[in-house]
């Protein structure tokens, strides 16, 4: 399934920053930032992230406000991320995601093929994209990482738009340098063409970044990041005024923050100046 920002990224080699949702504070700044900078962006919701918003139509709902409040203008998409069940996926879908990942990768490849393909019959029929993960995202590269092989068979054997390949990122803050397979990532982009997502973005160094992009990455998931920013901030803050107990003050004090590692990521992912109208908004 085709659709216009992701294909714009794959032709101009830049990539769409995700970045995930936790609250209404979270869609506000990420939301703003990216519309400043013009950068079209992927809001990621985890299936707790999710529950923790009172459910995927709450998470719809809310964003579309928001967008509508803050006369958003930037292409967005609604994500729903590593939904390991095909219920999960309908219910997102269902509730008005417009993109949805499944993620049976510690399943049997023929499992996952099996349950990735009925996710994305679902999905296309609503005009929803499917991302889905072969490999499993980890640090350790020796027994983890995704073979060319496979990146090849799942392609031809289902019907995704998009494709996670564990290339040595991992989830969370690093505990050793991580160790990216870059030429891994030409090589199943070579033999897939398709927009390729890189997972665990969050601490690694730009130039790690511009080169995964370089090799054919197209989307990059951010969350561990903006929470670091935002707790860190809002820790000193309470520290300097501890007399604070208005809650608005309190649970923005950390969003300046997240706002500088927005900006900062979309700098160095080529998302800026990209908007454009599109009837996937
Ligand atoms: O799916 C979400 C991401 O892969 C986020 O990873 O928390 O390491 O940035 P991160
Ligand atoms: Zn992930």
């Amino acid at each position: 399934m085709k659709n216009k920002i992701i294909q714009d990224a794959l032709i101009n080699n830049y990539a769409i920053p995700q970045f995930n949702i936790n609250n209404l504070e979270w869609i506000k700044t990420i939301l703003s930032e990216c519309n400043n900078l013009n950068s079209p962006v992927i809001l990621g919701v985890s299936t707790s992230a999710a529950k923790y918003m009172c459910g995927y139509k709450n998470v719809v709902n809310m964003v579309n406000n928001i967008k509508e409040y803050l006369n958003i203008k930037i292409p967005t998409i609604i994500h729903l991320d590593h939904a390991t069940t095909y219920e999960e996926c309908v219910s997102a879908i269902d509730a008005g995601f417009d993109s949805v990942m499944i993620d049976a990768s510690s399943s049997l490849l023929t499992d996952n093929i099996k349950l990735t393909n009925q996710v994305c019959n679902y999905a296309h029929k609503h005009n929803v994209l499917v991302e889905a993960e072969i490999g499993h995202i980890s640090e350790d590269i020796n027994i983890n990482c995704t073979s060319v092989e496979d990146a090849n068979n799942f392609y031809k054997q289902t019907d995704i738009d998009l494709l996670a390949a564990a290339v040595g990122t991992a989830h969370g803050c690093y505990n050793v340098k991580p160790h990216i397979q870059y030429d891994l990532i030409t090589k199943i982009k070579e033999s897939t063409n398709l927009p390729l997502v890189l997972h665990g973005g969050s601490g690694l160094s730009d130039e790690c970044l511009k080169k995964c992009i370089k090799n054919g990455i197209n989307k990059i998931n951010f969350n561990t990041e903006l929470q670091l920013a935002w707790s860190k901030e809002l820790k000193s803050y309470l520290k300097e005024n501890k007399d604070v107990y208005d809650p608005r003050k309190i649970i923005t004090a950390g969003c300046n923050s997240m706002q500088e590692v927005i900006r900062h990521y979309i700098k160095i992912l080529g998302s800026f100046d990209r908007y454009y109208e599109t009837d996937n908004n």
